[in-house]
């Protein structure tokens, strides 16, 4: 997700440091006091937003590496006075090896970039090498939960080969929303409102 520029995100970002983390402090008690769940390319925070609230007793971490769009997923969760959320403008790739030593109980991926050109496959989230990555920041049983409305990024992910890892609990061509366990990106909204089919695959981390 990219949109225009926000002069005003960089100081936003910087001016909240209870909400925005610019590095992970494993001893912090945001992350020792309760079940944890990471989002990843987070967008503009509808999502998080509302599983959030659906699910106070777990903390949020949403991690997006565009400034802007960073800047206005914080400043919506600012506004909503939401406390079990912590933002992190950053980068996957960069930051996974930091995260080390905390445990997801779910990590989601929403309407990831699909990068459709074969010669672009490799920036996919959920390349092979990704998703043993995020794997290894589960907890027993931890679950990672894509969604998608690309027919090319969901063919790529059910081929990678995670099986060492990972169990692929769930894949289902026409997802049927589940409100009382899911919630819905300004993406998805957009999507299903044009009548596109949800693509959802579930993996579970082996032990
Ligand atoms: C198509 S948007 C979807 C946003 C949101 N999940 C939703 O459903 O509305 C994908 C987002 O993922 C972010 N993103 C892509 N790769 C990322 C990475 N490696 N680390 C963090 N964010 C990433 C992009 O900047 C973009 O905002």
């Amino acid at each position: 997700m990219r949109g225009r520029y926000k002069k005003w995100a960089k100081p936003y970002l910087e001016e909240h440091p209870d909400l925005v983390l610019s590095s992970i402090q494993k001893e912090d008690p945001f992350f020792q006091a309760a079940p944890l769940a990471l989002e990843i390319g987070a967008g503009k925070g509808d999502f998080v937003l509302q599983m959030a609230q659906k699910y106070p007793e777990t903390h949020f971490l949403a991690l997006e590496r565009d400034l802007s769009v960073c800047g206005i997923m914080a400043k919506k969760i600012e506004a909503a006075e939401v406390t079990n959320i912590r933002v992190m403008n950053a980068d996957f790739d960069r930051v996974h090896d930091s995260f080390q030593g905390l445990k997801f109980q779910t990590i989601y991926l929403n309407f990831s970039d699909p990068w459709p050109k074969k010669r672009h496959e490799k920036r996919r989230l959920t390349t092979a090498d990704r998703l043993e990555k995020m794997a290894k920041l589960l907890t027993e049983n931890g679950e990672i939960r894509i969604k998608t409305d690309n027919d090319i990024l969901y063919a790529f992910t059910l081929e990678q080969k995670v099986d060492k890892v990972l169990t692929m609990v769930d894949h289902q061509d026409q997802y049927v929303f589940d409100e009382s366990t899911d919630a819905m990106s300004e993406y998805e909204r957009n999507f299903r409102s044009q009548g596109k089919a949800i693509h959802r695959i579930v993996y579970r981390k082996i032990q």
